[in-house]
């Protein structure tokens, strides 16, 4: 595995891959891998023959006060860890190198609708972040095939309408969320938590899980499932941000007569902001 920190190092690797007639796979991360980002790494070996990794901790995508400055900068084990992955590639640039000459409000990428509710109402600025940056990143990367977690509901839904607007020839693969035992969802910022706080945050996915089969049962008082949903976030020590039903399509709210469904939730524990989501078809 090679890792490079220039745009200009990984165009040179990526058009010897790709005049070689191998397709190229993407992973971006921000780093701090775990076992749900190497998950990403074997979708994308499954669809392509070069897999390419970035690590990059994307400024843009932080709102103020938010945990741009402690957010763990690991390269090293990282690397280590997509090595053993079978990584072909790490893409490691600085900011300076990704936004060149303090370039990035030059630029702006909205996607609309999608991005407004659920994360978008709490993090204003957040997708137009993810949407600049991973832009930027098909660019200099120019993969056939990117792979993004689940996870990211919102994200993934907002990548994929980006990806349509702005003609990249890319595949876009959504990779299911990895899960601690307990059911929590893998995430870098559960480093933050203590173990106790690991046991206590597993009620998000029981929540989700709790409210996806009443509704399976024919329970359409949305109004009434989410706040019994948010008061065991709350019994729990959780701060609940959001709980919301909604259409997997549009991410606008559902209604009796939507058929594919997500349940999104984002919560605090303490200074710790987590999310996760459930989605299905009645
Ligand atoms: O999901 C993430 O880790 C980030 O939002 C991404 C897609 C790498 C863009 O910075």
């Amino acid at each position: 595995m090679k890792t490079v920190h220039t745009v200009k190092e990984l165009r040179e690797f990526i058009s010897a891959e790709k005049k070689a007639g191998r397709k190229v796979g993407f992973v971006p991360t921000m780093g701090n891998l775990h076992s749900g980002h190497i998950s990403l790494v074997d979708q994308a070996k499954q669809h392509a023959d070069f897999i390419v990794c970035s690590i990059f901790v994307n400024p843009t995508q932080f709102g103020v006060g938010e945990d741009f400055d402690r957010y763990p900068r690991t390269l090293e084990e990282d690397s280590a860890k997509l090595a053993a992955a079978g990584c072909d590639l790490v893409f490691a640039p600085d900011v300076d190198e990704v936004y060149p000459e303090q370039s990035q409000a030059w630029v702006k990428v909205s996607v609309n609708d999608v991005s407004e509710n659920h994360c978008g109402a709490s993090r204003a600025g957040h997708f137009d972040g993810v949407g600049l940056v991973v832009s930027k990143l098909f660019n200099m990367v120019q993969p056939d095939v990117a792979v993004f977690g689940k996870k990211d509901f919102q994200q993934l839904a907002v990548i994929r309408r980006l990806t349509i607007a702005l003609n990249f020839p890319i595949e876009i693969i959504g990779a299911e969320t990895v899960r601690e035992d307990n059911g929590l969802a893998k995430s870098s910022r559960n480093g933050y938590l203590s173990e106790q706080d690991k046991q206590d945050a597993a009620v998000i996915y029981k929540q989700l899980n709790q409210v996806m089969a009443d509704i399976k049962e024919g329970n359409k008082d949305f109004e009434q499932l989410v706040k019994q949903a948010e008061a065991q976030l709350t019994e729990k020590g959780l701060q609940p941000e959001y709980f919301n039903i909604a259409d997997q399509d549009t991410l606008k709210p559902a209604d009796d007569n939507t058929k594919k469904l997500v349940i999104l939730a984002a919560a605090k524990l303490g200074t710790t902001r987590l999310i996760d989501n459930i989605d299905f078809e009645i």
